[in-house]
């Protein structure tokens, strides 16, 4: 079966920091409607790969490719115009700033023209009530400062604001982390809204409870590597943990998906809980 082509792609990229090798000929690949987990343990490079996808760096060598053509990416702004947009936990949001007004940050509409040009603040604060309530977020008033919502509210604003904008593809580093199980289960179902929008979604956690329900496809970083790379419904729950983890039975799960010689072997398991 032949894939269809990605939208974005990292091939065989390198980046190093000083003496540090953060990334060595690592391979991903971004699918519409499809959510990519990344894993891995701490410095792995999860965070230095969505940077290099986010144009925060170029890498040393290999190549990107968007839309099956070559990019490099000349800063953050010309990635998040060419549809890529990154979220990150700590949002770089203004706390004591209304909702809409952080919905808006740096792409406010105007009315008027010439030096008549204006903030149209009701126009602006109806497009935000509406698209929160498309994700099911109710507000009584988009004009309370962003800090008075939940930490899960947050972050669906700041998803829905980048697909708002045009994102082709959402990258979500560690989304999850700092919220509570209710919290995080309506992020969560919100990644699966923007897959159904035929979004390319990156997710990055640490938590397989959240990455294994919502992802299709996922890759394994260790040590700046490439360690393991498999689709939805290849391995149990408890193989990816062990392949996170480094364990035992994960560097035989690894040696048999390398001799299979494919990035996704359908291996699937009898014993499948939670895939
Ligand atoms: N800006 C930087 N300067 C120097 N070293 C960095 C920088 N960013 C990341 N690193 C190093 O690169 C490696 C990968 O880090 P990172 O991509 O943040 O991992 P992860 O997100 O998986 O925890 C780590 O060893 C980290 O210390
Ligand atoms: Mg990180």
């Amino acid at each position: 079966m032949t894939q269809p082509e990605p939208l974005l792609a990292a091939h065989q990229v390198t980046k190093r920091f000083g003496t540090v090798a953060a990334l060595q000929n690592v391979s991903f690949s971004v699918h519409r409607g499809e959510v990519t987990c990344l894993l891995g343990d701490n410095g792995a490079g999860k965070s230095t790969l969505i940077q290099i996808f986010s144009g925060v760096f170029p890498p040393d060598s290999g190549t990107l490719k968007l839309d099956g053509q070559d990019v490099r990416f000349r800063g953050p702004m010309d990635a998040l115009d060419r549809g890529i947009a990154t979220v990150y936990q700590d949002l770089a949001v203004v706390p004591i700033m209304p909702v809409y007004r952080n919905f808006w940050l740096g792409r406010e509409p105007n009315r008027g023209w010439g030096p008549f040009r204006r903030f149209d603040k009701s126009r602006a604060s109806r497009t935000v009530q509406h698209e929160l309530a498309q994700i099911g977020i109710e507000l009584d008033d988009v004009r309370r400062p962003i800090s008075t919502l939940s930490g899960g509210q947050r972050q669906c604003v700041a998803i829905a604001r980048a697909a708002y904008f045009g994102a082709k593809v959402l990258i979500l580093d560690e989304p999850t982390s700092a919220l509570g199980i209710k919290e995080a289960a309506i992020v969560l179902r919100y990644i699966q809204e923007a897959r159904g929008r035929n979004l390319g979604v990156v997710l990055i956690t640490h938590n397989l409870h959240h990455a294994i329900p919502v992802g299709d496809r996922f890759t394994i970083l260790e040590h700046g590597m490439v360690s393991a790379s498999f689709g939805k419904g290849d391995l149990t729950f408890e193989q990816v943990a062990d392949l996170v983890s480094g364990g035992t039975e994960g560097r035989t799960i690894r040696e048999a998906l390398a001799a299979s010689g494919n990035d996704s072997p359908r291996a699937r398991s009898d014993n499948n809980p939670g895939m």
